[in-house]
């Protein structure tokens, strides 16, 4: 059979497109903020994790121009061979500093960070432990490590030990979401952790959308739970908190130098640029300089996670990270809220199987430190006028 056959059958984004409910791929015109155009209108942004809105911010735009200006648009190379600048050293250093560990590495993307760590330090014969609400970049990371893979229940400690107890299992990798990305709550870290190390397990937190937002001072969801020292690896993404793009592994320093000169997505794919480099170490003094920040997030987040609640909305188990889904359930129902929404001058992510479960189609709703109250009032307004609408509430 032609290899191309499955493209010429798939037709489920056609037939969303024909009835004018396509939710995906839409061109945002001008800056990431809290309200922002769309197709010339005004909208309230409440897709975007641009947590802390450091993305426009003057100060990190200006060092993200004075790298521009000092060391050009791109290295042209991997980290390995010839894409390391001393900006990519010194935030690996001011990185392991913020995160109080003994070596950060950086990669070029969250997603890579994973199929690079994963893969690198789990093959063929050891065995992985997922939650199976896991991001694709874990899923994906486990598979290219050949690796014998269990996924657990979402959250469900008890089926873990089962799963660790059936297989008699000693030393295996174990990795997490530190929150989940879709719906927004929180590995039980204090649960999973103990029972990590009653089995000799190694212990990997990917905390992309927890970096820069959970814990007193932003350290990630351990932070928030005060088991930072449980965790063997923090790996994050600095495409949200960070403004930026590129991926980070914290951790001891002797696993990190071998990750560092055994991991194929570092070795063979070129580093972050250095506008972008430029662009997370500004935020990183951002993040440390105007804690405020950290604190309007939650802020925004805690008023939204109230209202749609009070509404009558699912919102699933979100309690601390600034991320809300509002679950519908339905696929088509889903496309429309979102569509109703979006006529109303809201925008939402519409997030179908296979990145939840089939029947929990979902609008995923996140905050920004940057959005007012105001802002987050008319939002709830439009979820109320829409879910009267459609009978969701
Ligand atoms: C939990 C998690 N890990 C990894 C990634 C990948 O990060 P990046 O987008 O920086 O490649 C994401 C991005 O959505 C994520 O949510």
């Amino acid at each position: 059979m032609d290899i191309f056959q499955k493209c010429l059958d798939f037709d489920r984004a056609t037939r969303v497109r024909e009835q004018g409910l396509y939710p995906y791929f839409i061109p945002l015109s001008g800056q990431v903020g809290p309200e922002m155009e769309i197709d010339g209108r005004k909208i309230i942004m409440l897709g975007s994790n641009n947590y802390l809105g450091l993305t426009n911010h003057p100060t990190v735009k200006q060092k993200a121009i004075m790298a521009l200006e000092k060391y050009g648009t791109g290295c042209t190379g991997s980290r390995f061979l010839n894409g390391t600048l001393d900006l990519h050293v010194m935030l690996e250093e001011k990185l392991a500093e913020f995160l109080k560990s003994e070596r950060v590495l950086t990669f070029s993307t969250g997603f890579q960070t994973n199929l690079g760590v994963i893969s690198t330090l789990a093959h063929k014969g050891d065995t992985i432990f997922v939650d199976r609400s896991d991001h694709a970049s874990i899923i994906d990371g486990t598979r290219l490590s050949h690796a014998r893979v269990f996924k657990f229940r979402h959250n469900d400690t008890g089926h873990l030990r089962h799963l660790l107890e059936r297989e008699r299992e000693m030393g295996a990798l174990l990795v997490v979401d530190g929150v989940f990305s879709m719906e927004g709550d929180l590995a039980n870290l204090p649960e999973i952790l103990p029972l990590a190390h009653e089995f000799r397990a190694r212990v990997i937190v990917d905390d992309a959308h927890g970096v820069g937002v959970m814990g007193e001072h932003g350290r990630g969801t351990a932070e928030h739970f005060g088991v930072e020292d449980q965790v063997d690896i923090l790996v994050g993404t600095f495409s949200k908190s960070f403004a930026s793009i590129g991926g980070f592994a914290s951790g001891p320093a002797k696993v990190m130098d071998y990750i560092q000169h055994a991991s194929r997505p570092l070795i063979f794919s070129a580093s972050m640029p250095p506008p972008a480099v430029a662009t997370v170490l500004a935020a990183l003094e951002v993040i440390q300089e105007e804690p405020e920040r950290l604190a309007n997030v939650h802020r925004a987040a805690d008023r939204a996670r109230e209202g749609l609640r009070q509404l009558g909305y699912d919102i699933g188990d979100s309690c601390a990270a600034p991320i809300i889904p509002v679950i519908i359930g339905d696929d088509m129902l889903t496309f429309l809220t979102w569509k109703r929404l979006f006529e109303e001058g809201v925008f939402t992510n519409a997030v179908i199987s296979p990145a939840v479960a089939p029947d929990r189609a979902m609008l995923r709703t996140s905050y920004m430190s940057t959005h007012t109250e105001e802002c987050i009032d008319r939002a709830l307004a439009a979820f109320e006028k829409v879910g009267s609408e459609l009978d969701l509430i």
